[in-house]
């Protein structure tokens, strides 16, 4: 955390969000994301002095794990993990009250065991505590610990009061627009809408907040921000990294399902909703939905709005790196894209003829994800390309990661007695105002679930609107089989086809 005395700008935020007592369940408690994002994020809440008073941490498996050892794989995790070095006081404050209980996710007897925990919890505490279930598992279980979750009675403990259960549900929401529609109502068979947290991890980010803030809390942007300003919208979510460990998830999963459909769809929405009424859950959702069910249909076939490709072997920080269907795990006759890039068309008032580029892939030349206004040309009167004048397109650039920002493109004179431009860049950095121990975004996401405030959380019919945009493109791509898959290589910026996409309409994809 940076230090409010060297960083004015973070004094007088308030810590107290008034969290009821409050017991977080994780199912899949010895799981990879458990100890790389939701231990830390709990630790770092604590140590923040953001969590109740009364708050406890209970993991749940398969596997029997003694409190003891659960408490010492907490603490490495931190060690390992967290963005802060692990502190003792701080951490034995939340590791007095971390406990394990073990169990079968389809067997109800795990849970009735869970349920007579958290009683005992509640009895030491000497009042009702709220629950907070994080669903962590592979989405094979999501269904039987939903099930057991309303057998039990654990999801209706305290209904009707602010402290009732809550479930936080990992990704991924469905595989298609079917099994998303499946998981809602099976949530909805044991849990109000208002119980449920879906996660998408990018909306805890806080440039992804940020973006909000600039639009709404800025008078220059609103003005500006529609189809009589803007030429084209360029959202790019790229990584350097390839699928890694992950072959087993990455093969049934692929790009789209892993970060189009969810990550950059939602940087999407937020660029291009229409201003909610107010800050709340509910408002701010409204107009998501409302932006993502105004995208026209994603043409396929011949002129396609969408390519897809797999990476081949390249080079990456200097090292070679095999290709995709080289990875250890994958099928050489694979047909997952480890890239996607689609050119959407959002058809209201506002957007009309604004084409809006989203792109995503591993083994990209570097890790960036920015969203990347660009505006119209000026019209050419004066400087006009004729005389040698070379202007760029005004560009309004949110910086997501790393290098967290934000810059403008603007068109300046090069001192000297003729007149000539160069384009310069006006930035504003977090690192250097606000120092840069920024948050992770599972410590906003988790906190603001306790606290019941779902702004930040996927609502059932947004995941479901999202899915109905992209399941055909799924199914397209399923039934070409390799057909028109593209390569390219590991450490560049993705394959010709994404090019064509910009091209097709006079545009070219931004170096971010
Ligand atoms: C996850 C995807 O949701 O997001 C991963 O499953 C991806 O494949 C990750 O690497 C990226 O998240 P971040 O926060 O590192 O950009």
């Amino acid at each position: 955390m940076a230090d409010p005395e060297r960083h004015p700008f973070l004094q007088g935020l308030s810590k107290h969000r008034g969290t009821p007592p409050t017991v977080v369940v994780i199912f899949g408690a010895s799981g990879d994301l458990t100890a790389r994002k939701l231990i830390p994020a709990i630790y770092n809440l604590g140590f923040d002095n953001l969590l109740p008073a009364d708050f406890h941490l209970v993991g749940y498996g398969r596997k029997p794990i003694p409190d003891e050892e659960f408490r010492s794989i907490a603490s490495n995790a931190i060690k390992e993990y967290s963005r802060r070095e692990l502190d003792a006081e701080a951490w034995n404050r939340v590791g007095a009250n971390t406990t394990y209980v073990s169990g079968a996710y389809d067997e109800k007897a795990g849970f009735d065991r869970l349920a007579a925990h958290i009683g005992e919890i509640e009895r030491r505490v000497g009042g009702e505590v709220q629950t907070l279930f994080y669903i962590s598992t592979p989405p094979s279980v999501f269904n039987p610990i939903i099930q057991n979750l309303g057998a039990s009675g654990l999801g209706s403990r305290h209904l009707g009061k602010p402290h009732h259960s809550k479930v936080i549900i990992e990704k991924p929401f469905g595989r298609d627009l079917e099994s998303a529609r499946a998981l809602n109502a099976e949530l909805r068979s044991v849990f109000d809408e208002s119980q449920v947290y879906r996660i998408d991890h990018y909306l805890g980010k806080e440039t992804v907040q940020d973006l909000l803030v600039q639009r709404f809390a800025n008078s220059i942007f609103e003005p500006i921000w529609n189809r009589n300003y803007i030429d084209n919208v360029q959202i790019t979510v790229a990584e350097d990294q390839g699928v890694g460990t992950r072959a087993g998830y990455y093969e049934q999963s692929g790009c789209l399902r892993d970060m189009i459909q969810n990550h950059t769809t939602q940087l999407l929405a937020l660029t291009a909703m229409e201003p909610p009424g107010s800050f709340d859950a509910e408002a701010l959702r409204n107009e998501k939905v409302k932006v993502l069910k105004a995208i026209e249909p994603i043409a396929l076939g011949p002129e396609s709005d969408a390519a897809r490709a797999q990476y081949v072997a390249g080079m990456t920080g200097g090292k070679g790196v095999p290709g995709y269907l080289q990875e250890s795990g994958i099928s050489p006759e694979s047909s997952t894209e480890t890239f996607a890039a689609m050119r959407l068309s959002v058809n209201n008032w506002r957007w009309n003829g604004v084409p809006f580029y989203i792109r995503s892939g591993k083994r990209l030349a570097r890790r960036v994800s920015e969203i990347a206004i660009q505006f119209k040309r000026p019209p050419g009167t004066i400087f006009a390309q004729k005389d040698g004048f070379n202007l760029a397109a005004n560009t309004l650039s949110f910086q997501i990661q790393p290098d967290e920002g934000l810059s403008m493109i603007l068109n300046a004179k090069i001192p000297g007695l003729d007149t000539r431009t160069q384009p310069v860049k006006m930035s504003f950095r977090y690192a250097t105002t606000f120092g840069s121990n920024t948050p992770e975004a599972y410590e906003r996401l988790v906190l603001d679930a306790m606290t019941g405030d779902g702004t930040l959380f996927i609502r059932g019919d947004e995941a479901e609107t999202s899915w109905k945009l992209y399941t055909p493109v799924l199914e397209f791509w399923q039934s070409q089989g390799r057909g028109g898959m593209e390569a390219y290589q590991a450490g560049s910026w993705g394959p010709a086809g994404a090019d064509r996409l910009l091209a097709a309409r006079g545009h070219v994809w931004r170096k971010p």
